[in-house]
């Protein structure tokens, strides 16, 4: 399995194979990045993180992820202090970075941005969140979460609940949770379904998918229910955000007639929709799967740098 030198743009890239083979690789680097075991297997090895949009988990567990391997880490987190407030072009300081560093993590409000770096550059670019598209990482980590959590990430009912239009975890999940066989359940406030293009390009693959607005209906058969943020910053008329803002609100009570084993992920950041009073129950994984975002970016960075 050759993964080294290759650019993670969409899960598109990855074949079954090798995201079980990164999954197998993450389970070794669980005491790693828990601080428990020490690694020098990326020392000398530097890492380029160009944030163009606010991140917390992103951004930390990658840097968390190379310094525990013992790699190096540079990059801004905010653009406004790099040479783009110049109008330097994303081309120039991408051919500019790559003389820096060996391999590059990159988030950009543009669709497409990353695929365009991934063009630019000689050296392995991870596309950390390009705009309403794809966040492969964050993908590869959620499967894991479940994995871990359900010990398997195959033929489960996974419902995904919120901003499906502009959300793109859960664009890159909805193809990826298929892959797998699993069954999607879509719910989502009306005006923010899932883009016709993914719902059409599943269903032309015969995968089984169910859309509705209202949980009660399906939660039920849910074993996983991956919740997500309404994305504010995308939206042009902050009219359309405040008509949808409160749609839905994870409590207790509304996982009454769920199964006790359901699994509740969240990408974070959560704003309201699930109720805080969930993270001490047993449904609650989304601080297991803050954790394994550093376990499954330093399997990502070990087998892309060699
Ligand atoms: C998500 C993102 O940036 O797409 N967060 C993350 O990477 N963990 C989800 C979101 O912002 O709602």
């Amino acid at each position: 399995m050759r993964l080294k030198g290759r650019d993670i743009i969409s899960l598109e890239d990855l074949s079954n194979g090798e995201i079980s083979f990164i999954f197998n690789t993450a389970d070794k680097f669980e005491p790693i990045a828990r601080g428990k075991k020490k690694s020098s297997a990326l020392a000398g090895k530097v890492m380029a993180a160009l944030f163009f949009e606010p991140s917390t988990r992103t951004r930390l567990s990658f840097e968390s992820a190379m310094q525990r391997l013992g790699g190096n880490v540079i990059g801004f987190a905010e653009p406004t202090t790099s040479s783009i407030a110049k109008g330097e072009t994303l081309a120039d300081t991408i051919k500019t970075v790559e003389k820096y560093s060996d391999v590059i993590v990159i988030r950009h409000p543009k669709m497409g941005a990353a695929r365009l770096a991934a063009e630019v550059a000689e050296i392995p670019v991870i596309n950390a969140g390009d705009g309403a598209g794809h966040h492969p990482t964050q993908t590869m980590l959620d499967l894991y979460t479940i994995r871990k959590t359900m010990g398997k990430f195959k033929n489960l009912n996974v419902g995904l609940i919120g901003d499906l239009k502009y959300g793109r975890t859960v664009h890159s999940l909805a193809y990826a949770a298929s892959r797998f066989n699993n069954k999607l359940f879509l719910i989502s406030p009306p005006g923010l379904e899932m883009p016709r293009e993914i719902v059409g390009d599943l269903s032309s693959q015969g995968k089984e998918i169910s859309e509705t607005s209202d949980l009660r209906e399906v939660l039920p058969k849910l074993d996983v229910l991956y919740v997500t943020r309404i994305q504010k910053e995308r939206f042009s008329d902050p009219a359309e955000y405040a008509k949808v803002k409160n749609t839905y609100k994870i409590e207790l009570k509304t996982l009454e007639t769920a199964k006790p084993t359901l699994c509740v992920l969240h990408p974070l950041p959560r704003v309201d929709e699930i109720s805080s009073e969930l993270d001490s129950s047993p449904y609650a994984k989304y601080f297991d799967q803050v954790f394994y975002g550093v376990v499954i970016r330093a399997a990502i960075l070990s087998l892309l740098l060699g």
